[in-house]
């Protein structure tokens, strides 16, 4: 088994930098297309046959060190009592957005058995089909990610509805986030017991607010969430994006590997982290516009940098995006396992 994935996330030595794309099942794969064509995004999360194919896609394309559950990390929020929506050409919305007690009242805590059977079932299927070519990674949004979603109804530029509730009713605000960390917590438990081998907690928009609030009202859930899952014994990947001006804050939510976006330079990254962590991450998603040389040379950097690390794992610093050569991002994932080899 090519299980270099799981030594690099418990900082174990390996024979080269594993790789793995955020995003790698997605729109810039003409399979992914073709699978699309027939069938809407939410069909497609709920029904494994099919998300466990897009799931092995970039597997085989690409040939990535680990594949990751095809779904998204609004299904738990639906599950939770939401109307969620992908309208095509825009980003997820969620109807009747939480503004109030009631609406908080009402959210239930699901159970992944009976409200999210599909990811069980899902991640089953990997497992089989997987042979232990590679490790499976689950995931979830982390609390105050989907808070912002819950609470703006959609995707949102400023949060100004989230960042009322924060600062104007507090009491509300933690009750929404201690449902959410009780959520997150089952269902990624629930997950690694139907086989996934790690779990990457997606929090997207950690880096929206201030250092200080980052601290106040984020990392307590996060740290909680990861406490818990500990003793589930598999690796827990963080990846607060925008995380320059809080990774120190970061550094404390108790992660086993750091995502590292694309925003700050890998040794500064570990300059504030401290040379005994395990980062995964950081090249700018859009260096795939670039051409082959030009990746290489920002591989072998983030390479010598990732490398001072006790870990390193080689991915993008934010997801990849539909526009992307196929071919760049196989000519990624071979300059990484060229020049990551170590001797
Ligand atoms: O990494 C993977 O390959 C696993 C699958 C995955 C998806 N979404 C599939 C998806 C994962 C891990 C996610 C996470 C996710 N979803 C995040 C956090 C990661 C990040 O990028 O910051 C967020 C914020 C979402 C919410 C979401 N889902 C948005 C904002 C959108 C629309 C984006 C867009 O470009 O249209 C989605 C839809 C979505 N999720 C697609 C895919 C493949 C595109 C759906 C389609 O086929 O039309």
């Amino acid at each position: 088994m090519n299980d270099t994935f799981l030594r690099a996330c418990r900082g174990e030595q390996v024979e080269y930098t594993p790789v793995w794309l955020m995003r790698q099942a997605g729109r810039y794969l003409p399979q992914y297309q073709a699978v699309r064509a027939n069938v809407d995004f939410l069909s497609l999360c709920k029904t494994p046959e099919l998300a466990a194919e897009v799931t092995l896609q970039p597997v085989e394309i690409l040939g990535v060190d680990a594949a990751i559950l095809f779904s998204d990390i609004l299904i738990p929020v639906e599950a939770m009592g939401m109307v969620l929506e992908f309208p095509e050409k825009y980003g997820p919305t969620l109807s009747e957005p939480i503004r109030n007690k009631s609406a908080v009242d009402k959210l239930i805590v699901p159970d992944t058995e009976d409200d999210m059977p599909f990811i069980i079932e899902t991640i089953k299927i990997l497992r089989e089909k997987l042979e232990d070519k590679v490790p499976l990674i689950g995931f979830s949004g982390a609390p105050f990610t989907l808070a912002t979603y819950m609470i703006e109804g959609g995707s949102s530029k400023n949060f100004i509805n989230t960042k009322r509730m924060m600062f104007q009713n507090n009491r509300l605000f933690h009750y929404l986030m201690e449902k959410l960390t009780l959520t997150i917590t089952a269902y990624l438990a629930a997950q690694i017991r139907s086989g996934v081998q790690a779990v990457q907690l997606f929090d997207t928009w950690a880096g929206a607010v201030t250092p200080y609030d980052y601290r106040k009202f984020i990392l307590p859930f996060v740290r909680k969430i990861i406490a818990e899952l500990k003793k589930e014994g598999v690796p827990i990947i963080y990846f607060a994006n925008d995380c320059a001006g809080i990774l120190k804050e970061v550094k404390k939510s108790g992660a086993d590997v750091f995502g590292i976006d694309w925003k700050i330079d890998m040794g500064d990254a570990l300059k504030k982290l401290g040379k005994k962590v395990v980062v995964q991450g950081n090249l700018d998603p859009c260096a795939l516009f670039l051409s082959k040389d030009e990746i290489e040379e920002r591989v072998k950097d983030i390479l010598w940098k990732g490398d001072t690390a006790k870990g390193h794992i080689f991915n993008l610093g934010h997801g990849i995006l539909p526009e992307t050569p196929v071919e760049n991002a196989v000519a990624l994932v071979e300059a990484v396992h060229k020049y990551g080899k170590k001797v």
